[in-house]
């Protein structure tokens, strides 16, 4: 791990695993600026927070000043949300893509050169095992979280060479508002959720999938999730 003296960006932290992630680094002497549309519940001295939304139209121009105020060692993306699916209006499905996956995009299109400058940083987005599904009853969040593990692990490749660390997680189940589903096998707590976020900031690995117990089910979704697109192959039926 980092000496503690340096710089954590946590983006999306009001709450959930962001928030945890914020008390336990604080709570090891990191210093942490954080990010999220909401005001922060955290009071630290070590801990500064920006009431920000990734998906507004100025939010680079607003980091590019949060960050020209100090160096960030190590960049977390927890911004996330998982959104309802309405035929007749994808304005959520585009919102989901804008907050999971272009706001981590654009996060690092200002981060990662400033990183790159002095050869050294670690950025770090919160996926999800879900990334190799195609579903159908919220097609977006499974969608944008495989762009973002397939551009991060990408990005992550390209930077090695500059020493720069990318680290995409891919939880399962975390006992958050967000895990909305009725069956939430081998679901993790917040704490054993962050102590993965803490093996990650050590270990830098370019993929971790945690964990590891719900994979085959995760597998078995895919597959089925596959069968189905290839069984969809005749055209849909117009409404009588
Ligand atoms: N919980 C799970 O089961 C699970 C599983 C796999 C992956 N993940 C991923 O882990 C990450 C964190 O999830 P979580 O469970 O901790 O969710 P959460 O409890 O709902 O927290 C999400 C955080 O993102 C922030 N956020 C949402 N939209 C934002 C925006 N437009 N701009 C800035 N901040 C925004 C929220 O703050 P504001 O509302 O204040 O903006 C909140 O602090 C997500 O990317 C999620 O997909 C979660």
């Amino acid at each position: 791990m980092p000496p503690p003296s340096r710089h954590v960006l946590i983006i999306g932290n009001s709450d959930g695993i962001g928030l945890h992630s914020t008390r336990r680094l604080l709570d090891r002497g990191w210093k942490i600026t954080g990010i999220s549309r909401r005001a922060s519940p955290v009071a630290h001295a070590g801990y500064r927070h920006h009431v920000l939304d990734v998906s507004d139209r100025d939010y680079v121009e607003k980091l590019r000043a949060i960050v020209g105020q100090g160096l960030v060692d190590t960049c977390i993306y927890c911004a996330g949300i998982g959104g309802s699916f309405d035929p007749r209006d994808l304005r959520s499905d585009v919102h989901v893509f804008e907050v999971n996956l272009l706001g981590a995009l654009r996060s690092a299109e200002v981060i990662v050169p400033t990183m790159v400058a002095v050869g050294r940083g670690h950025f770090v987005v919160l996926s999800s095992q879900a990334d190799v599904l195609v579903q159908a009853e919220f097609p977006s969040y499974a969608a944008s979280k495989a762009a973002l593990s397939n551009y991060f692990e990408g990005l992550g490749l390209a930077l090695r060479p500059h020493g720069v660390a990318v680290s995409n997680l891919r939880l399962g189940f975390v006992d958050t508002k967000m895990a909305r589903a009725s069956v939430r096998p081998f679901m993790y707590t917040l704490d054993q959720a962050v102590d993965v976020v803490e093996s990650v900031l050590r270990k830098r690995p370019l993929r971790l999938t945690r964990p590891l117990s719900i994979a085959p089910l995760v597998r078995l979704l895919a597959w089925i999730s596959r069968w189905r697109v290839l069984l969809a192959r005749g055209p849909a039926c117009p409404r009588a």
